[in-house]
């Protein structure tokens, strides 16, 4: 009666065949290259030599043997990609970079007296919101008039912009009593107190993705070194998203000075 579950000798396979090893290739980089193109804006038409070796360790480490391989995988595994995403962005930043944008902005700012939505995207690791709000506390403007969110495509970026602990290089730009007003000084980092973390709202959002105009408009964009790994045509393309961000179309974003070249 149990003959139903009982194979029958000539339909088993034998499978003592050897298993396929895939020989391994990273010779042909340039459908990644594409692919992070399309997705991030990030170009590397001009540097496939930099991104083949960046991508070789990117796919040893993980023991896939093929540029090949890792682009089917990276398309249908989410948490691939964003492994990826998280590998070939640039993520450096510091505080107070570029301050002679940041006076300006505050400058404004006080000149609005009623209260401001600030947009900081990309923001890395969290220091140039930060700086933000700190310039504005400095500069008497209350935490009540203003907001900041801040956006990038990076997780991991993310997850240290909200830990917001960091090195002597990130602060290498406040003065010594700045320094103390905003961090406590722990096992030589510098950790940014509780008060100024929670006026920054953190997302991760690619500014291609419609999320990123979901989030409203906004009375002052900061986005800045980030249109410098875009091509020309993506750099037109983002700045416009960017400039629809802005409450007030006669307003300029703030972008970095090497940005748009
Ligand atoms: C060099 S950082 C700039 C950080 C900060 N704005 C500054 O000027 O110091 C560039 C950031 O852009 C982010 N980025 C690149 N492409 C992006 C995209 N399509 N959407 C959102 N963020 C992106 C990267 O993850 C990276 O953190």
């Amino acid at each position: 009666m149990f003959s139903f579950f009982k194979k029958n000798k000539k339909d088993v396979q034998t499978t003592n065949k050897p298993a396929v090893v895939e020989i391994e290739d990273y010779s042909d980089v340039a459908p990644i290259g594409k692919y992070i193109k399309e997705q991030t804006g990030i170009n590397f038409d001009r540097q496939q030599g930099i991104l083949k070796s960046k991508m070789t360790s990117f796919c040893k480490i993980r023991d896939i043997r093929s540029f090949q391989t890792c682009l089917r995988r990276v398309l249908a595994e989410s948490e691939l990609k964003q492994d990826l995403i998280n590998y070939i962005t640039t993520n450096e930043t510091y505080f107070y970079r570029e301050l002679r944008q940041i006076h300006d902005f505050v400058d404004h700012v006080k000149q609005e007296h009623k209260k401001v939505d600030i947009l900081c995207a990309p923001c890395a690791s969290g220091e140039e919101p930060y700086s933000l709000a700190i310039a504005l506390l400095e500069a008497n403007v209350s935490y009540h008039e203003f907001t900041i969110t801040a956006i990038d495509i990076s997780t991991e970026a993310l997850e240290l912009a909200k830990r917001a602990i960091y090195k002597e290089r990130n602060v290498k730009n406040l003065s010594d009593d700045l320094k103390s007003k905003y961090f406590d000084f722990k096992e030589n980092n510098y950790v940014l107190k509780e008060q100024i973390k929670n006026l920054v709202t953190f997302a991760q959002i690619n500014v291609f993705e419609k999320e990123f105009q979901e989030l409203g408009k906004f009375d002052y964009v900061f986005s800045r070194n980030m249109l410098i790994y875009f091509d020309k045509e993506t750099k037109l393309k983002a700045k416009e998203i960017l400039e629809s961000m802005l409450k007030d179309k006669e307003k300029a974003v703030y972008f970095g000075h090497a940005d748009l070249y």
